[in-house]
């Protein structure tokens, strides 16, 4: 089954729009219901009073609704009465503001206060609740993210530094602090990267980074350990929010949740960016989850606010896009949210039943998704197999967006998102690797600017190519260690001999600025000036600069350096004998194998007849074409073994 439904908020309700939710939900075929994310100030009224009555009513309703619940801790939100009686647990920004509530959000998590009463409703709605046969997953929180730069963030910060260095010595020697007169000479004198004067220490935010996520992974524990101490078996999880703002390490966080759920806002004004983007979600959360299914948490029906006029999804795009997600290896495809609120800073934020109510156009296609995912049920469970894979680094994106940099328009997540989106138009399907992960199942391997390079971390890099695999790592990786600290006598520092290269200078490119390659192609974004140090020549800057990609043959294997940004990678796939999932496919035709189910998307807007033929899983019928703006789900067919063999 795939699961559909979203978050819903009867709290903000009266009883006979409960009694239509009820029918609404039927109707739709909604399968789960995430209750109770923002409703801290329903469920405990004053400081350790509670009321469950609601909740209580609404799980047995939805129960007896064969609705299915995934159950929130409210902690993303405080009341009130919290502020009151704890204005030191409120959000400090780097600028000294303390902030106060009237929005959500705000709270430090590494107040002790805050820690507290977080962990107390977590702990009530645990004892309550575990066992509920209502309930199916936790949700522990709501898109951990806020960051607070305190008195109590500065106290855990020495805490966690301490950990890490052991030595004061050590933090100053890891941050350079013999520059600009930073040295610390007693643990009290380090605080978190507040604001200052000129440019901050680029290893003291970085490692900030790495705190404030530990810190925020200690919060999400503490709730999920005590769920899981009254019901073992709970499956329990949090939404990791996928933008250009990440302030979690996702890898580190994975192996902490039961299942990987993801939120996943899509820019619905231009269609071939929508598409990529889906994919883009989609593969990294497959790829932390381990490659199995994972959950689509939150998404918007219509209305999502991108650049400060909403954009709505356009008419059937909300079928075809949830197709996306489950191509791609989701099991569940929820929203935000079930019903639009009447008030309240997202009263116009789109829902799967609007303001208008049943009779409309959103709603009527959410019917019609909840008909598509109770047909296709058969497909959860199965999982994607890649080709590819992409190295993925927290420390390397946190670490690229300090300021002092050779480029202030490069982006660490711009640069995997165009790597991505290279091979998405090769029709390549792709995972997200970490560092240090066993990469021997891939043909090949691309590492985009990955600027963070520890000594020992790339070991793994060496024996995959050693061992007969092929790696493409891209510029501006390989310069500096895990302390943000150059390494010394040129780059990629730890894969200079792998690579067979040695970078001498970073010549960054103006946006905009092309450059061009003697072989007839061209490079954005940046150029360097390299050496080959035993590595093939495959192109160099037309201007004379000299090398720009290169090949190198180590061990049983081929390591490519791309000095700048490509247009494609084909010369790289074929010499890795990486083949599209479906050959032949014009482009808007997307193809994506999930174990025995191959989905082709047309998004083009003429018929597209297909290499191959089956029995399309959504009608029954056997299709050899897909139609525009409408996607195919191939199941094995005996009759033609060539399909999915
Ligand atoms: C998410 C959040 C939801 C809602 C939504 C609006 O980030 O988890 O609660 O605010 O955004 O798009």
């Amino acid at each position: 089954m795939i699961g559909f439904g979203g978050d819903y908020n009867p709290e903000q309700w009266d009883p006979a729009t409960w009694a239509e939710d009820d029918e609404l939900m039927r109707r739709a075929r909604v399968t789960t219901a995430t209750v109770g994310v923002f409703s801290w100030a329903i469920l405990e009224p004053a400081e350790g009073s509670y009321d469950f009555g609601w909740l209580d009513d609404t799980l047995d309703r939805l129960h007896g609704n064969g609705i299915s619940v995934t159950l929130a801790t409210p902690t993303a939100s405080p009341p009130p009465w919290f502020t009151f009686a704890h204005p030191d647990a409120m959000t400090v920004t780097a600028d000294g503001t303390r902030l106060t509530h009237g929005s959500r959000d705000t709270y430090c998590a590494a107040s002790p206060a805050y820690r507290e009463a977080a962990l107390r409703i977590a702990t009530q709605l645990a004892r309550r609740y575990c066992g509920h046969p209502a309930v199916t997953r936790w949700h522990i929180h709501n898109e951990y993210g806020t960051i607070c730069w305190c008195d109590h963030a500065a106290e855990a910060f020495r805490r966690w530094l301490r950990d890490r260095y052991r030595s004061l010595d050590a933090v100053n020697e890891a941050w350079s602090t013999s520059f600009w007169s930073q040295r610390y000479s007693a643990w009290e004198q380090i605080l978190p990267p507040r604001a200052t004067q000129y440019l901050p220490n680029p290893a003291q935010s970085l490692d900030f980074k790495r705190f404030w996520s530990d810190e925020l992974l200690a919060a999400y524990t503490e709730q999920r350990d005590e769920i899981r101490r009254h019901d073992p078996g709970a499956e329990v999880t949090t939404n990791f929010i996928l933008a250009a703002w990440q302030p979690i390490d996702v890898w580190r966080w994975s192996r902490e949740v039961d299942v990987v759920a993801i939120d996943h806002y899509l820019d619905t004004t231009d269609e071939t960016e929508g598409h990529a983007d889906i994919a883009f979600a989609a593969d990294r959360a497959r790829s932390f989850n381990g490659g199995r299914p994972w959950v689509l948490m939150e998404q918007a029906a219509s209305l999502v606010n991108t650049g400060g006029v909403m954009a709505h999804r356009a008419a059937g795009r909300v079928v075809m896009d949830s197709l996306g997600y489950v191509a791609r290896g989701a099991d569940d495809v929820l929203f935000f949210q079930w019903r639009a609120s009447r008030g309240g800073s997202e009263m116009y934020h789109a829902a799967l039943v609007p303001h208008t109510g049943p009779v409309s156009r959103i709603f009527r296609e959410a019917v019609q998704l909840g008909e598509t995912l109770e047909c296709i049920g058969e497909v959860a469970g199965s999982e994607v197999r890649a080709d590819v894979a992409i190295l993925y680094d927290a420390d390397s994106r946190w670490a690229l967006e300090t300021r002092s940099l050779p480029s202030d328009h490069l982006s660490y997540l711009g640069q995997i998102r165009a790597i991505h989106r290279m091979l998405w138009e090769a029709g390549v399907t792709t995972d997200f690797a970490p560092l240090g992960a066993d990469l021997s199942g891939y043909r090949l391997v691309v590492a985009p600017t990955l600027y963070i390079m520890p000594v020992a971390g790339v070991d793994a890099i060496r024996r995959y190519v050693r061992e007969g695999g092929h790696l493409a790592v891209t510029f501006f990786s390989g310069i500096v260690d895990e302390a943000h600290r150059i390494h010394l006598g040129g780059y990629p520092g730890p894969l200079r001999d792998v690579l067979g290269v040695r970078v001498e200078e970073f010549h960054p490119l103006r946006p905009g600025v092309t450059i061009a390659l003697d072989d007839g192609s061209s490079g954005t974004v940046w150029s360097e000036l390299l050496r080959s140090e035993g590595a093939e020549v495959m192109a160099s800057y037309a201007d004379g600069l000299g090398p720009a990609i290169t090949r190198h043959a180590y061990g049983a294997g081929i390591a490519w350096y791309l000095s700048t940004q490509p247009r494609s990678l084909h010369d790289i796939l074929r010499t890795a004998g990486v083949s599209p999932v479906l050959p032949g496919l014009p482009p808007g035709v997307d193809a994506v194998r999930r174990g025995r189910y191959l989905f082709v998307f047309n998004h083009g807007d003429t018929p597209t007849v297909l290499p191959v033929s089956g029995t399309d899983l959504l009608t029954g019928q056997t299709v050899t074409t897909v139609q525009p703006s409408s996607a195919v789900i191939l199941t094995h067919d005996p009759e033609r073994r060539q399909l999915l063999a």
